[in-house]
């Protein structure tokens, strides 16, 4: 059996390497706060560990945002909207934990972890399969052009 909390799976595949990479890295993170929970440690180790969090998530969906934007992806503000609405939801989380008013716990890991598997294959897979489809229009138009051409 793994030890790991949050883990990994092939199912999780985009077929996007770069947007791979940054999920892989977001499980790894839900991970470390997974880990500094359960040895018990300080508010500033768990502080640290959820502005990471934060930071990556951020800089994360910007990317997956800028690359839906350049790809005229029609559920571009859907998506877009999904995201802020989790970013809002963990700083909103991170302010209460630094006041004292909320814990971090198995339930809030196991909820980040729920949700970035439910999105991934949710929204992320509607964008990348949309991607794929329009990929495969542009070879066939192109392959019709060099028949016509012929
Ligand atoms: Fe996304």
């Amino acid at each position: 059996m793994s030890l790991v909390f949050a883990q990994w799976s092939a199912e999780y595949y985009t077929g996007n390497t770069k947007v791979d990479e940054e999920h892989q890295q977001l499980f790894h993170i839900v991970n470390k706060l997974h880990d500094a929970m359960k040895k018990g440690h300080g508010k500033d180790i768990l502080k640290q560990t959820l502005d990471e969090l934060i930071k990556y998530t951020i800089q994360h969906f910007t990317n997956e945002e800028f690359f839906m934007l350049s790809k005229r992806y029609p559920r571009y503000q859907e998506h877009k909207k999904i995201h802020q609405d989790l970013t809002n939801k963990v700083k909103d989380l991170r302010n209460k934990f630094v006041s004292g008013d909320v814990n971090i716990n198995i339930e809030l890991l196991h909820f980040l972890n729920q949700w970035l598997a439910h999105h991934i294959k949710g929204e992320d897979f509607k964008l990348f399969n949309y991607i794929k489809e329009q990929e495969q229009k542009l070879e066939v138009e192109n392959s019709l052009l060099t028949l016509i051409d012929l």
